[in-house]
C-alpha cells in the first residue's frame, strides 16, 4: 500500500521523506490556505521538487471548459502533478478531456460508490473517497472502501483507490486489510502508526537493565 503525505507544509513532507515514507502527496484549497502562500503554483512547484512522485492539485473551478483549463496550468507545472476534480458531472467531463490528453486526474469528494464507478468509467487515474468526513456523520468510511474496491475488481478498472480524510490509525490498519491501493494521511496520523506506550516502556527497561549491569 503506498503511503501519501496529504499535506501542503513543507516541514511535514521533510520529515515523512526522511522516514522513507512518503510515495506522493495530496494537496487541496484548505491545505493550501493553511499554509499562507497565495502563490499556490510556485508552492507547488516547491512541493514537487522536494517529492518525486505524484502530487495532486486541486482545481477551483466549477465548470468544466474552466476545469480543463486549469487543469493543463496544473500539469505543465510539473511531470508528477495530477489534477484533482471534484466528483460532480461538470468534472467527469473534464476527466474525460483530461485523459484524453493524458493528464493524470484524482477524482475527490466521493462518498458514494456510485460517484466513484463513474469517476472510474470517466477514465479517472485515482479516486478519493473521504472516510473521516463519513465517519462524522455516523455513515461508515470503511464500508464504502470495501465496496468500491469490489466493484473497481469486479469489472478490472484499473483506478486507483486513495483512501482520504484519513482520522486514525485504524483507518490505515483496515484499508490495508480490505486492500486498498493508497492511504493519504496527514503527519499525526503516520507518528501514531509507530507509536507504542510497550515499545516505549520496554526500551526503557532493557536500558535501564542495561545500565544497572554496566555499573555494577
Ligand atoms: C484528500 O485528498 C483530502 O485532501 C483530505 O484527505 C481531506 O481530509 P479532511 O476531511 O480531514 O479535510
Amino acid at each position: 500500500m503506498k503511503f501519501f503525505l496529504d499535506t501542503a507544509n513543507i516541514e511535514n513532507l521533510k520529515q515523512a521523506l526522511d522516514w522513507g515514507l512518503c510515495d506522493g502527496v495530496t494537496t487541496n484549497p484548505s491545505l493550501i490556505a493553511k499554509e499562507g502562500n497565495k502563490d499556490y503554483k510556485k508552492h507547488l512547484k516547491k512541493i514537487c521538487k522536494l517529492v518525486k512522485a505524484p502530487v495532486s492539485a486541486e482545481v477551483i473551478a466549477e465548470k468544466s471548459d474552466a476545469m480543463v483549463e486549469e487543469a493543463r496550468i496544473l500539469a505543465a507545472l510539473d511531470d508528477n502533478i495530477v489534477v484533482k476534480i471534484p466528483a460532480t458531472f461538470e468534472g467527469l467531463k473534464a476527466v474525460k478531456t483530461l485523459t484524453a490528453e493524458k493528464i493524470r486526474t484524482n477524482v475527490t469528494l466521493i462518498f458514494s460508490p456510485s460517484q466513484a464507478l463513474l469517476a472510474a468509467k470517466a477514465g479517472a487515474t485515482y479516486v478519493s473517497p473521504f472516510v473521516g468526513r463519513l465517519d462524522d456523520i455516523s455513515v461508515s468510511g470503511m464500508d464504502l472502501i470495501r465496496d468500491i474496491l469490489t466493484i473497481f475488481s469486479n469489472y478490472m478498472l484499473d483506478t486507483e483507490v486513495i483512501v482520504a480524510s484519513v482520522r486514525h490509525p485504524q483507518h490505515v490498519v483496515e484499508s490495508a486489510l480490505l486492500g486498498a491501493d493508497v492511504v493519504t494521511l496527514p503527519l499525526d496520523v503516520l507518528k501514531k502508526l509507530m507509536s507504542h506506550p510497550l515499545t516505549d516502556s520496554g526500551i526503557e527497561k532493557f536500558l535501564s537493565d542495561w545500565n544497572k549491569l554496566m555499573k555494577g
